[in-house]
């Protein structure tokens, strides 16, 4: 079935106009594997994410890009590290790290590449803790000193993009039948794709401390009102997760909705 949704082609589109922001100065590193990220960096939308730092309560720097990324942003060793992949691949990663060096500009650390582990997770600077997410016409990161923070997830999605074929798979059955009693097809829709994104939210939080894979339906998400299109949800999780402090068995994060997109973010204080 084709579907379709509109995304915001110009600034003169962007409900978020007005609040352009310049790429943080000091974008410049020297040395081995570096290059000069100023001239390479014609990224100058790259602007600070009201719409990400709106998921958390505090102080962490949040970055974001509307359009399409760019090879030549990347680093000699982001780019060899990501080996042989598709155009849409490269040019997704670049907008990523762009954003999440304009993001750690932000927190006044200069430009530093951030090839992936083999995992795929970011390699951050030792004190940092961060997250990137992206999907259709948006791309976005997060970043937190690590005095403030043990660990951030974040995470976007194209709402109608998480169709009802793949809900069994994502969704458990109590979140299924929590569906089901909903009327209107498109909050049926919208929180569909909330609690999935929570839960890769979720997913990459935890994974900075505990690198362990866990299951869709090892995690339940209770969202606490659809009537906004802001607010919390909770996160229970029946694998025990030592590594996060053991007597906190229910997480919350809080979600976003705006244009297609659905955004939901999980931070893990000190
Ligand atoms: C990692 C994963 C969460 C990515 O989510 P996605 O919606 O496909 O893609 P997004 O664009 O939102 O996020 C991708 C980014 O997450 C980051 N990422 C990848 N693996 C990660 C991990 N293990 N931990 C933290 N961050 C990770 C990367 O920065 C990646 O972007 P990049 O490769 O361009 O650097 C997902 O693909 C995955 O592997 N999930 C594992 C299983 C799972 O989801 N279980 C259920 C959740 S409870």
């Amino acid at each position: 079935m084709t579907r379709s949704f509109s995304l915001p082609r110009s600034r003169d589109d962007d409900p978020d106009r007005g609040r352009w922001l310049p790429v943080p100065e000091g974008h410049r590193q020297s040395g081995p594997g570096s290059l000069e990220i100023d001239d390479a960096m014609p990224c100058r939308l790259i602007r600070r994410s009201e719409t990400l730092h709106r998921l958390f309560d505090s102080e962490l720097a949040a970055s974001e890009y509307r359009a399409t990324g760019s090879a030549d942003w990347l680093l000699r060793s982001e780019r060899s590290a990501l080996g042989v992949v598709s155009g849409k691949r490269i040019r997704e990663f670049a907008a990523g790290r762009a954003c999440a060096r304009h993001a750690l500009g932000s927190l006044g650390h200069s430009a530093v590449a951030l090839p992936p582990l083999p995992d795929r997770r970011p390699c951050w600077p030792s004190d940092v803790v961060g997250s990137i997410s992206h999907t259709r016409g948006f791309s976005g990161a997060v970043v937190a000193s690590t005095r403030t923070h043990r660990a951030v997830g974040i995470d976007v999605e194209v709402a109608v993009a998480v169709t009802p074929d793949v809900w069994s798979y994502v969704l458990t059955t109590k979140e299924q039948e929590r569906l089901e009693a909903v009327a209107d097809p498109a909050a049926r829709q919208s929180l569909a794709a909330i609690c999935f994104s929570a839960k890769e939210a979720f997913y990459k939080c935890q994974y900075t401390l505990t690198q362990r894979w866990l299951d869709f339906h090892d995690v339940a998400v209770e969202i606490d009102t659809l009537q906004r299109d802001e607010g919390a949800f909770q996160l229970r999780c029946s694998v025990e997760l030592p590594e996060l402090g053991g007597t906190m068995p229910i997480w919350s994060g809080r979600y976003q909705r705006l244009g297609p997109w659905v955004f939901t973010g999980v931070a893990l204080r000190r």
